[in-house]
C-alpha cells in the first residue's frame, strides 16, 4: 500500500489535482470530504439533527457510501449531486467536527487504501492523522480570491456567497478540536492560485520521485 495524501482548503484544487495524479500513476482516487458530505446527506435525510452528535454518531456507523469516481452512492441512492448541494454544505462541518464521526470515515479510509497498491488520497487530515507514513504528503494553498472564484465556477454560486460560505468553512475546519485543516510537518506545500492543472500535477509528480 503507497499513498499520496493530498490536503488543503476548499478550492485550492484538491479533486482535480488528485484525480489527475491518480491517473497518472494508474491509483486508485479516494475523495474523503465526499465522505463526510454523504455521513451529512444521510443525517438530513433521516431528520437528525446536525449537532446531535450521538444520534449523528450513530448514523456514521450505519450508513453505507460508496465513492466512486463517476457517482457516490449512499444508503443505495445516487447522490452524486445531492452532496454538493448547499443543505449538506451548511451541515458537514457539523458532522466533520464530531469525534466518532471522524473515527468511523478514518477506520473506512484505511480500510479502502489496505486494499490497493496506491492511493491518491484527498481531504483535510490525510497527512496529519489518517496516514501520517504517506510516501508523500502534498498541502495545497490559493489565494481566497482564486479559491471563491474556482468554487462558483464548479457550483455556479455568486463569487461573493460562496467566498463567505468558504471563509466560514475553513474558519470551522482550522480551528476545530478534531484532526483540524493544517499541512503536516513534512508536507510539500504548494500554492496553485497562478499554475495551471498540469504544472501543479507536474510538481507533485516530481517530488514524488526527487
Ligand atoms: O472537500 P469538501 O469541501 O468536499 O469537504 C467537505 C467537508 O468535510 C469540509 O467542511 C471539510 C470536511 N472534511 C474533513 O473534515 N476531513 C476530510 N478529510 C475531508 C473533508
Amino acid at each position: 500500500m503507497r499513498v499520496i495524501a493530498i490536503d488543503g482548503p476548499s478550492g485550492s484544487g484538491k479533486t482535480t489535482v488528485s484525480r489527475a495524479v491518480a491517473a497518472r500513476l494508474d491509483a486508485g482516487h479516494l475523495d474523503t470530504g465526499a465522505m463526510y458530505r454523504s455521513v451529512a446527506l444521510s443525517v438530513l435525510k433521516r431528520g437528525v439533527d446536525p449537532e446531535d452528535q450521538h444520534t449523528v454518531a450513530r448514523v456514521a456507523l450505519e450508513v453505507t457510501i460508496d465513492v466512486g469516481e463517476e457517482k457516490v452512492v449512499v444508503d443505495g441512492e445516487d447522490a452524486t449531486a445531492h452532496i454538493r448541494g448547499d443543505d449538506v454544505t451548511r451541515a458537514v462541518s457539523a458532522v466533520a467536527s464530531n469525534p466518532a464521526v471522524r473515527e468511523e470515515m478514518v477506520r473506512r479510509q484505511r480500510e479502502w487504501a489496505a486494499a490497493r497498491d496506491v492511493g491518491v488520497v484527498e481531504g483535510r487530515d490525510i497527512g496529519t492523522v489518517v496516514f501520517p507514513d504517506a510516501e508523500l504528503k502534498v498541502y495545497l494553498v490559493a489565494g481566497d480570491a482564486v479559491r471563491a472564484r474556482r468554487r462558483s465556477t464548479e457550483t455556479g454560486g455568486v463569487e461573493g456567497t460562496v467566498a463567505a460560505d468558504m471563509a466560514r468553512r475553513d474558519e470551522l475546519d482550522s480551528t476545530r478540536a478534531a484532526s483540524p485543516l493544517k499541512a503536516a510537518d513534512d508536507a510539500v506545500v504548494l500554492d496553485t492560485s497562478d499554475l495551471t492543472v498540469d504544472q501543479v500535477v507536474e510538481e507533485v509528480l516530481r517530488n514524488l520521485n526527487p
